[in-house]
C-alpha cells in the first residue's frame, strides 16, 4: 500500500529535503506525487530543460524508501510559453483569451499548446523512464474547465459534428434547426453557444460532448507518449468525482490504467461527510475496480478565507472512509503549507513553520494502520448489491434545461445515494453504458436522456428480475437533446406501469401520504407528475383536492422484477429511507451492520474475505450492535455483540469463517 503526501521541494530550499524525508519516513510515507505544477522549472525557457533539481529530490526521497508520481506538469504553463504563443490561452465566451496568472487557463485544441504539452512530457518521460523512485504519472491536474471557445475549438467542433452527424440535415433533424429558423447549410456556419441557457439544446449538449472529446484527446496526446516511453509505470488522474462537471470522467478514465481522486470533505461545518462516501463510489465506477486517493484533507483548507482545522481523528478518518469504499493508497495534500502563492492558506501536515505536530502525527497512526491492514486488505473492493446510474448526458441536459428549478442530477443522485449511505448499504455509481444485470436494485434518478437502447435495457433488467427506481422526467428527451414525442416517461411506460399525460413545476409544498410499503407522511416540493397507473399500485396519494387523483409514488410488477416510479420530489430523508426500505426488502439487499445515525458501514470482500468498515462521523462516542462475531483487525480483538467507535472512530472488522450464507 502507497501512502504519503503531495510534495513540492521546489517551493523549499534544498536544504530542507533530507529533513522533510526523513519526516515522511518516519511517518511510514513511501510515496509523493510530485511536479504537477513544475513545467517552469524542468523548461525555463523554451527547449531547454532541466531535471537536476528533481533528480536530486528523488533521490533524496528514494534513499528513505520514498517512491514518486510524477504530474505531466501540463496545467499551468510557464509565462514565456503564454507571451511567445498566446494563441495557446483558453478564449472565454466573449472572445477574450484567458489571462497568463492563474492555471488551467489552456486551449486544448491549441496545436501549439499540444505540441509543447506533449514536449514537455516527452522529455520528462524520456529523463525518468528507468528513474528507480518513479512508479507512475499522473496526467496534468483535475481536467475540467475552462471550455474554451475559441476560433480553433469552434472549427474542430465543427468537425466533430459532421464526424457524429454525417451530413447537415441530419444534423438540422437532430437538433431540431427549423425552430426558431436556425437551419445550417453547412457545419462551417455552425458556433459555439455562449451560453448553455438561451441556445438550441442540442447544440449545447454537443458543445459539452466535444469538450470532453478534446480534452480526452489532449490527454490521450499524453497518454501516448508516457504508454511509449515508460511501459513500466501505470498513468492516473487526479479527478474531482462530481466536481468533474465540464468533462465526461468515465471517458477521461478509459485511456487510465485506474481513477484517483482529489477529496476534501472537512469544510466548515460538521456534517456527515454523505458527499465524499459517493465520491468513492464514483471514483471507483470510472474504471469498475479500486482507486488511489490523490489528495485529501490534511489541514484547514481555503485559497482566501479557509475552513475548519480537522478534529483529533478527522484526518485519519477522512482516509480510512475512501479507503472503506476502495480507495488503495492514500495521498495528503500537501506535506506542508507553502508561504508563498495562491494556496498559502491551503494547509498541510505541517503548518508553515514546517513542524511535524499533531496533524503528522495523526496522519503517521493513520499510515501504520493501513499498512497493517494492507495484506487484509489485498483483492478486496466494495461488492454492491445495488447501482445508481450517473449518466453525464442527463446531467448536462438538466444542466442546459433543469425541467424545475433548482434540478441538478447530482443533487438527485444524492437523495437515494444518502438514503443507502443511512441504511448501510453499499452501492455502485456506474454509466448508463455499463453492465446492470447483476445488480438487484438500479436507481436512475434525473434519467432525461433516454435512448431507446438504454431503454431497452432497462426494461430487459426488469423484466429478468431486477428492482429499478426512476424518477420525475424520466425519459424526456432523446440523446440529441429533443423532447421525445411519446407519452412519458416513453419506453420505460410498461416497465413502471404507468402514463404521464401532464406535469408541472412549482414553488409549493403538498402533503403526501404514504401507504403500505411507503408508510410516513411527507411534502412534495418543486414538481408533480400527473401520473395513471396503467398497471402499476399506488405506494403514496396527495393530500390534496385535484393532485389527490394521481399517485406520487408507484410500484409495478414487470415480469420478474418491479419499477418504481417516484413523480416527485421529497422534502425530507424521511421519505428516501421509507423508499429505499421497501426497494431492499423487495430486492433482498440487507446491510451487515445498521448503522446509527452518524455511523457509515462498508463493506469489502475479496479472496475468501469479508471486511466491514464502521465509521463514527460524530464527535460523540456510539456503541454499535453487532449480530455476527468479528475480529477487529486494528485492535486484534476478537468483538462480537457490539463494538465501541470513540469520538470520530473507526473499526474494520473482518467477519469470522462460517458466517451467514455460507460467504466466509
Ligand atoms: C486541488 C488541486 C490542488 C490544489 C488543491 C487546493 O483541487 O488539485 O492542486 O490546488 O486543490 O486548492
Amino acid at each position: 500500500m502507497y501512502i504519503g503526501v503531495d510534495y513540492y521541494p521546489e517551493h523549499w530550499p534544498e536544504e530542507r529535503w533530507a529533513y522533510d524525508a526523513d519526516r515522511m519516513r518516519d511517518a511510514g510515507f513511501n510515496v509523493v506525487r510530485l511536479a504537477e505544477f513544475a513545467w517552469q522549472r524542468f523548461e525555463p525557457v523554451e527547449g531547454r530543460f532541466e531535471f537536476e533539481w528533481l533528480d536530486k529530490a528523488l533521490a533524496t526521497l528514494k534513499s528513505r524508501g520514498i517512491s514518486a508520481i510524477l504530474g505531466t506538469p501540463t496545467a499551468v504553463a510557464p509565462v514565456w510559453l503564454d507571451r511567445k504563443y498566446p494563441e495557446t490561452a483558453a478564449e472565454n465566451n466573449q472572445g477574450r483569451r484567458l489571462t497568463w496568472g492563474v492555471r488551467k487557463a489552456n486551449c486544448p485544441t491549441s496545436p501549439a499548446y499540444r505540441l509543447l504539452s506533449e514536449r514537455i512530457t516527452r522529455a520528462m518521460a524520456a529523463h525518468y523512464a528507468s528513474n528507480p523512485a518513479v512508479i507512475g504519472w499522473q496526467t496534468d491536474n483535475e481536467f475540467d474547465g475552462p471550455i474554451c471557445y475559441c476560433h480553433g475549438c469552434v472549427v474542430d467542433f465543427q468537425d466533430w459534428l459532421h464526424k457524429r452527424h454525417g451530413s447537415i440535415e441530419a444534423l438540422n433533424a437532430a437538433w431540431g434547426t427549423h425552430f426558431w429558423g436556425h437551419a445550417y447549410s453547412a457545419f462551417a456556419e455552425i458556433g459555439a453557444p455562449e451560453n448553455l441557457d438561451h441556445y438550441n439544446p442540442g447544440l449545447c449538449l454537443d458543445w459539452l460532448r466535444h469538450h470532453t472529446w478534446r480534452t480526452v484527446r489532449f490527454q490521450h496526446e499524453q497518454v501516448r507518449v508516457l504508454r511509449e516511453l515508460c511501459p513500466n509505470h501505470f498513468v492516473t488522474h487526479n479527478f474531482m468525482a462530481f466536481g468533474n462537471r465540464d468533462v465526461n470522467g468515465f471517458e477521461l478514465a478509459r485511456d487510465l490504467d485506474f481513477a484517483s481522486v482529489d477529496v476534501y470533505p472537512i469544510w466548515s461545518d460538521q456534517s456527515i461527510p454523505y458527499e465524499a462516501a459517493a465520491a468513492g463510489d464514483l471514483t471507483r465506477g470510472l474504471k469498475r475496480k479500486n482507486y488511489w486517493v490523490m489528495e485529501s484533507t490534511a489541514g484547514p483548507c481555503g485559497w482566501g478565507a479557509f475552513g475548519r482545522d480537522p478534529f483529533p481523528g478527522e484526518i485519519r478518518k477522512v482516509a480510512f472512509q475512501q479507503v472503506a469504499h476502495g480507495s488503495d493508497n492514500h495521498v495528503w495534500f500537501r506535506w506542508r503549507a507553502c508561504t508563498a502563492g495562491r494556496e498559502q492558506y491551503w494547509h498541510g501536515l505541517l503548518g508553515h513553520d514546517g513542524k511535524p505536530l499533531r496533524r503528522y502525527a495523526e496522519a503517521g497512526a493513520t499510515a501504520r494502520d493501513l499498512h497493517k491492514l494492507a495484506s487484509k486488505l489485498a483483492g478486496t473492493t466494495v461488492r454492491a448489491d445495488v447501482a445508481i446510474v450517473f449518466d453525464y448526458d442527463s446531467r448536462w441536459a438538466v444542466r442546459i434545461q433543469p425541467g424545475y428549478d433548482g434540478n441538478d442530477v447530482q443533487q438527485a443522485l444524492m437523495r437515494y445515494h444518502a438514503a443507502a449511505f443511512r441504511a448501510g448499504v453499499n452501492v455502485d455509481i456506474v454509466s448508463a453504458q455499463a453492465d446492470l444485470s447483476a445488480y438487484k436494485a438500479v436507481f436512475a434518478p434525473d434519467l432525461h436522456v433516454l435512448p431507446d437502447a438504454l431503454a431497452t435495457r432497462l426494461c430487459a433488467y426488469v423484466e429478468n428480475g431486477g428492482v429499478l427506481v426512476a424518477d420525475c422526467r424520466t425519459g424526456v428527451k432523446t440523446e440529441t437533446n429533443l423532447c421525445h414525442d411519446r407519452t412519458l416517461p416513453g419506453l420505460l411506460s410498461a416497465a413502471l406501469g404507468i402514463e404521464i399525460e401532464e406535469y408541472g413545476a412549482h414553488s409549493l409544498e403538498y402533503p403526501v401520504i404514504g401507504k403500505e410499503r411507503l408508510p410516513g407522511s411527507f411534502t412534495s416540493i418543486k414538481y408533480n407528475d400527473w401520473i395513471t397507473p396503467k398497471t402499476a399500485a399506488s405506494l403514496a396519494t396527495y393530500d390534496h383536492w385535484h393532485l389527490g387523483a394521481y399517485p406520487a409514488v408507484t410500484r409495478n410488477t414487470y415480469g420478474k422484477g418491479a419499477g418504481y416510479y417516484v413523480g416527485t420530489v421529497a422534502n425530507e430523508d424521511s421519505f428516501y429511507d421509507a423508499l429505499i426500505a421497501a426497494v431492499f426488502a423487495e430486492a433482498g439487499v440487507a446491510a451487515r451492520i445498521s448503522p446509527p445515525p452518524g455511523v457509515e458501514v462498508s463493506v469489502r470482500e475479496g479472496d475468501g474475505k469479508t471486511i466491514v468498515f464502521v465509521l463514527n462521523h460524530t464527535d460523540q462516542p456510539i456503541e454499535i450492535p453487532i449480530a455476527d462475531s468479528y475480529g477487529d483487525l486494528l485492535s486484534d480483538a476478537d468483538v462480537s455483540g457490539s463494538i465501541q467507535l470513540d469520538r470520530f472512530g473507526v473499526a474494520v472488522l473482518e467477519e469470522r469463517p462460517t458466517k451467514r450464507d455460507g460467504r466466509a
